[in-house]
């Protein structure tokens, strides 16, 4: 245990109150999400062509808006990563978190959209959007600035249990994710070969019984995940933890976002058969549309980062059970690799490619 979890080094301990400069420089999380939804906009002006045969130039510049919003979670967790070296002032925590909050750009993006639309405000998207980053940054920057009491040998315990929980649920939820998965990517070999196994899913997961519990632990694992983020991101981490806490807060956003979005707005309010022409955006495609190339960062990220969440747990239940961390550090890396792929194959699918 490090001698700022053990309470002997208190924040400030180092002399240095936070400069104007250093305060502004831990705002780069946030104003990168704030750029986010341009990027999208200007992937859309790229591929948009009244003449359909997009030029090359125009094509890279797709690519590179694309690749760089979908990207975009990477500069919070770097920076979240580089905020979390030393015992944080009440100013570096809260900067942050909301480091860490940046890395949900994506799902809190199409959270945004769909919200607004469902309680029929008429604003751009991007407005709000601006507007509520450039809130949090001033609640970051202007919050108080008093010293935090070091309390984390004292509240492990806890913590321990709710751990335990989060593993639990986490379980139990595998086996739903792990089919929903599997049907998205029969999604390559067409719409009806995914529509044929989700019919026979629907069985088990819509059933009066099951479709109440399943929603319940995904809520419930949301509330349990952002209880042990918030915990461990006041704490001294190592990469691994960081990326851990970084995929939570990402995935709490991502259930959040499509729960609202398959449940409340699309089945309760417009009555919309959730199927594969909701799912990807039929007719007009995620790509072509301006609204739901949204959607492909955040269905990509979504599946990677599952995946990858997974993969940082199992890497913590091994080394606690006597695994060599070399071992455990290579599984985590083949679960975020077969992530990455398995998030690339669904999104293709989505897109038009079939096998
Ligand atoms: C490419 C990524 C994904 C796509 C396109 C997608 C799409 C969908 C669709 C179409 C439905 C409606 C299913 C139905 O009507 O039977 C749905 C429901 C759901 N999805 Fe996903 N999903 C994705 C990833 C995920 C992930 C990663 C999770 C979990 C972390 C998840 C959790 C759920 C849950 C809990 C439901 C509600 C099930 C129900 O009660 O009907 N999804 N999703």
């Amino acid at each position: 245990m490090s001698a700022f979890e053990q309470g002997r080094v208190r924040p400030g301990d180092d002399g240095l109150a936070n400069t104007a400069a250093e305060k502004l420089r831990s705002m780069v999380p946030a104003a990168g999400a704030m750029a986010y939804p341009f990027l999208l906009d200007g992937f859309h002006l790229a591929v948009s062509s009244a003449s359909g045969q997009l030029p090359p130039g125009r094509m890279v510049l797709a690519a590179l808006c694309l690749l760089a919003a979908t990207a975009a979670p990477l500069l919070g967790l770097a920076c979240a990563y580089w905020m979390t070296k030393r015992a944080p002032s009440s100013f570096e925590l809260r900067a942050r978190r909301l480091a860490y909050l940046s890395i949900a750009a994506p799902p809190l993006f199409v959270l945004t959209g769909v919200a607004l639309g469902l309680l029929h405000i008429p604003v751009s998207d991007e407005l709000v959007w601006v507007a509520g980053w450039l809130a949090a940054s001033l609640c970051v920057l202007l919050g108080s600035e008093q010293q935090r009491p070091a309390k984390s040998a004292a509240i492990a315990p806890s913590i321990a249990r709710w751990r335990v929980t989060h593993g639990v649920a986490a379980a139990v939820i595998l086996l739903y994710v792990a089919f929903h998965l599997t049907n998205h990517l029969l999604g390559l070999l067409g719409p009806e070969v995914h529509g044929a196994v989700m019919k026979i899913g629907r069985t088990v997961y819509r059933s009066s019984v099951i479709e109440p519990i399943l929603v319940a632990l995904m809520l419930f694992q949301v509330a349990v995940g952002a209880r042990l983020a918030w915990r461990w991101s006041a704490l001294p981490a190592d990469a691994y933890r960081v990326f851990q806490i970084g995929s939570g807060v990402y995935l709490a956003a991502f259930i959040v976002t499509h729960l609202n979005s398959a449940l409340v707005s699309a089945r309760a309010v417009h009555h919309i058969d959730t199927n594969w022409d909701w799912a990807s955006g039929a007719p007009t495609g995620l790509i072509h549309d301006a609204w739901s190339i949204r959607l492909v960062p955040h269905y990509a990220l979504g599946v990677f980062f599952v995946l990858a969440h997974l993969a940082s747990g199992l890497r913590g239940v091994l080394i606690a059970h006597g695994t060599a961390t070399t071992i455990a550090n290579r599984i985590w890396v083949t679960g975020l690799a077969g992530g990455a792929m398995v998030a690339v194959a669904i999104m293709s699918g989505l897109c038009g490619v079939r096998i």
